[in-house]
C-alpha cells in the first residue's frame, strides 16, 4: 500500500519531520525520511540553533545546518529554519554580565541577520525566528535578551533582521502549550497583535504541539484556537508535533495515540491558514522525550525499529478524510 501524503493533499498542506545530524548516518532512517511522497518538509532539530551556529562571537559554523539543508534540496523538500533566538541552546558567551543593552541588540541583529542570510534562497518554507518567548502562565520568559531589552524590543530586532536577510522567508514565533485557548495562547495573540500594529514583519505562529496521549484538546478547541491566530492575518503551522505516553506502550495507549494524532491533523486540515504539520522526528528511536521525561516516550508514529504504529494511520486519515 502506498501512502502518498503530499500527493493526496495536492500540495495544499505539507507533512514533515524534524531530523538531526547524528541520525543522518542511519541509512534505513534516512531512506524513509527522504521519501518526499511522505515527508514534504524537514526541520533541523539542533543544527541551526545559536550554540551550533555562533559558538563564539562572530564565529559562524554552518556545516551541520548545511547538511540538513542539502538533504532537503536533494529530496525536494521544504526546509524550516529553527531557530534564531531562544533561551535554551544559546551560546554561553551571550550573557548579560558581558554586554550592555545596545551591544546585546547588535549581537542579536548580527546573529539573526547572518544565520538567516546564510540560508536565504534555500529556506523555501519558514524560519522560527523567535522560539518560546513565554512562560506557561503567559508571562515573558526571563533570559538575557528579554531581561535586558524587553519582549517587544528583542522580538522586533530579531524579526526585522530576519526579514532584511531573507525577504522571501516566512517569519514565525514558535511556542508550546498554545494549542488551545489559555493564558499562554492569549499572550501570543497579544504579542502578534502589537507587532502587526507596529508594522513589524510577522507571518506566522508555530504551534509546537508537544502533547500527551489522552490529554489532547478536542478538535473543536484546537480549531477555535487556530482560527483565533489566523484571524490576526497570519498563518499557523504545527511545528513540533509529538504525543507521548507513560511507558510501557499498550494496545489501548497506541489506539488512543492514533485518535490523538488524527485529532490534531484533522484540526489543521480544517483551518485554511494552517499550512502544515511537522512531527518532532518521525521515529521513537530518535525522540527527545525519554531523555527529558523519565518513564515517558513512544511519542512518534514510527517505533524504535522504524515500523509504523497505529498513529501513522491516524495521521493519514486526518489528512485524507
Ligand atoms: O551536542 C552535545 C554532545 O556533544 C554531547 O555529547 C551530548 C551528550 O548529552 O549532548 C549533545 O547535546 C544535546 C543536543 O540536543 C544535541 O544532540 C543536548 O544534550 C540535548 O539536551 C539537546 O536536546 C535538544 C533539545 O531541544 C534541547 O532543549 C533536542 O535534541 C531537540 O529535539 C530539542 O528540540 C526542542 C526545540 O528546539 C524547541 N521546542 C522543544 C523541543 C524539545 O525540547
Amino acid at each position: 500500500k502506498s501512502n502518498t501524503v503530499a500527493k493526496t493533499l495536492g500540495g495544499k498542506k505539507y507533512f514533515g519531520s524534524a531530523t538531526d545530524n547524528p541520525e543522518l548516518n542511519d541509512t534505513a532512517y534516512v531512506a524513509t525520511l527522504s521519501d518526499n511522497t511522505l515527508f514534504g518538509q524537514i526541520t533541523p532539530g539542533n543544527s541551526m540553533k545559536w550554540d551550533a551556529t555562533e559558538p563564539s562571537r562572530g564565529v559562524f559554523t554552518f556545516a551541520a545546518g548545511d547538511a540538513v539543508a542539502a538533504l532537503a534540496k536533494k529530496n525536494g523538500q521544504l526546509l524550516r529554519g529553527h531557530n534564531c533566538v531562544w533561551y535554551n541552546q544559546l551560546a554561553s558567551w551571550v550573557t548579560a554580565g558581558n554586554f550592555n543593552a545596545s551591544t546585546l541588540t547588535s549581537i542579536l541583529q548580527t546573529h539573526c541577520g547572518t544565520v538567516v542570510s546564510h540560508y536565504a534562497g534555500q529556506m523555501k518554507d519558514s524560519w522560527d525566528v523567535v522560539n518560546e518567548p513565554f512562560n506557561d502562565d503567559g508571562t515573558v520568559r526571563s533570559f538575557v535578551f528579554s531581561d535586558a531589552l524587553g519582549l517587544t524590543s528583542y522580538v522586533t530586532t530579531a524579526l526585522v533582521a530576519a526579514r532584511a536577510a531573507d525577504p522571501a522567508a516566512k517569519l514565525y514565533i514558535n511556542d508550546y502549550n498554545i494549542d488551545s485557548a489559555g493564558a499562554k495562547a492569549t499572550a501570543m495573540i497579544n504579542l502578534v497583535t502589537s507587532l502587526k500594529a507596529a508594522g513589524t514583519p510577522i507571518d506566522g505562529v508555530g504551534i509546537q504541539g508537544h502533547l500527551i496521549v489522552g490529554e489532547v484538546p478536542s478538535k473543536a478547541a484546537l480549531i477555535a484556537n487556530y482560527e483565533a491566530f489566523t484571524a490576526l492575518g497570519i498563518e499557523i503551522a504545527i511545528t513540533e508535533l509529538d504525543i507521548r505516553m507513560t511507558l510501557p506502550e499498550t494496545p489501548a495507549l497506541l489506539a488512543q495515540q492514533q485518535t490523538d494524532y488524527n485529532t490534531v491533523i484533522s484540526a489543521c486540515k480544517a483551518v485554511a491558514g494552517c499550512v502544515g504539520v511537522t512531527i518532532w522526528d518521525y521515529t521513537d528511536k530518535y525522540s527527545w522525550i525519554p531523555g527529558v521525561f523519565t518513564g515517558q516516550g513512544a511519542a512518534l508514529p514510527w517505533d524504535d525499529n522504524l515500523i509504523r504504529k497505529p498513529a501513522y494511520d491516524g495521521i493519514i486519515a486526518g489528512f485524507t478524510n
